[in-house]
């Protein structure tokens, strides 16, 4: 059975890669991902608002940023895990050191300052990709989509012509025009865009007053939209698609294969299932291919893309006309 595929420019023998998360913050749980089969690994986004200006000024004036923190814990839990420009690199290299899977490096933040730089140290340090989480919150009243679009495009074309490693985009689902703005990266020559980030939970608790933030695990159902989306941009942009939020069983990846996408990115049910689950869903994904007579991915990457099925109005009628 042919699971193969192609992502920012590597060969991978199978679509299942690990998501940006703390789940690659250590370093025995780096190669326990790898021994189970995960394809490639996207480590913990370097996030603009933990790392502020100052702080990156200073790390561009120090002389020798590669030598000045090799003892520096990289292994704290989540909630405490901050980690500096300083210690991401040395974190990188030491990922880098441990495994031979692709590692791709994250960076969250949409100001061109410092980013350019840094993932010019990013490259420096070992990491075979870069994926620039474009996160914005876009609660700035006096802020214009066109201009958060403009400065994300903007980083997105800097730190491509700083970098000659491959740099994927990580998309939120809230764009106006989500296809056209998907193309317009796609124009400025992004390798990759990954479909979608997921959102923090934001709640109210009404008693003490105080708004609560958590990151939930998330299901299936969380698939759709994804599916949509990489259905819209299949065939008609030349970056590769990858499909991350609500991964969670071989279908799901079948699914995403046939929307168009090249991998898909597992946080949640990694969590939930271990790293062992990986093999477990290759295995189910052999199983089924064999089934249903699939002899490769490849063959069936996009099948059901806008561009390749006889009525995409299917997919674009998100309401409820059907049913009246
Ligand atoms: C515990 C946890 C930590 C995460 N940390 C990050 C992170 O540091 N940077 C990032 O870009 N995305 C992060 N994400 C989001 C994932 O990379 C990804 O967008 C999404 O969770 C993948 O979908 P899934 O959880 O349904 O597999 C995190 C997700 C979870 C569940």
């Amino acid at each position: 059975m042919n699971l193969e595929t192609q992502y920012l420019g590597s060969p991978l023998p199978h679509p299942l890669i690990v998501g940006s998360s703390s789940l690659t913050n250590d370093l025995d749980m780096v190669r326990q991902l790898e021994d189970e089969g995960a394809a490639a690994l996207v480590l913990r986004a370097l996030h603009e608002e933990e790392i502020t200006g100052e702080q990156m000024d200073e790390f561009f004036q120090l002389e020798n940023h590669g030598e000045s923190s090799a003892e520096a814990g990289s292994y704290l839990p989540e909630s405490e895990l901050a980690l500096g420009p300083d210690e991401y690199l040395e974190h990188l290299r030491r990922v880098k050191q441990a495994v031979n899977v692709p590692v791709i490096a994250s960076l969250c933040g949409t100001s061109t300052c410092g980013w350019v730089s840094y993932a010019r140290l990013l490259e420096q340090a070992g990491a075979d990709a870069v994926e620039l989480d474009l996160y914005h919150s876009a609660s700035d009243v006096l802020t214009s989509a066109a201009e958060v679009e403009a400065q994300m495009l903007e980083v997105v074309r800097e730190v491509k012509h700083g970098i000659k490693i491959p740099v994927a985009a990580k998309l939120s689902p809230l764009f106006t025009a989500f296809a056209n703005f998907a193309s317009r990266l796609d124009a400025v020559g992004v390798d990759g865009l990954v479909l979608f980030t997921r959102f923090h939970k934001v709640d109210i608790d009404v008693v003490e007053l105080e708004v609560l933030r958590s990151l939930q695990l998330s299901d299936s159902s969380e698939l759709q939209l994804r599916l949509r989306a990489a259905a819209a941009l299949a065939g008609r942009v030349n970056a590769s698609l990858a499909i991350g939020g609500g991964v969670h069983t071989a279908l799901d990846v079948i699914k995403a294969t046939m929307a168009g996408a090249s991998v898909t990115q597992l946080v949640s049910a990694i969590l939930k299932n271990g790293p062992r689950y990986l093999r477990t869903l290759r295995s189910e994904l052999a199983e089924w291919m064999a089934t249903y007579e699939w002899s490769s991915l490849g063959e069936m990457r996009g099948n059901m893309s806008f561009q390749r099925i006889p009525n995409p109005a299917a997919y674009e009628r998100a309401t409820y006309r059907m049913f009246h």
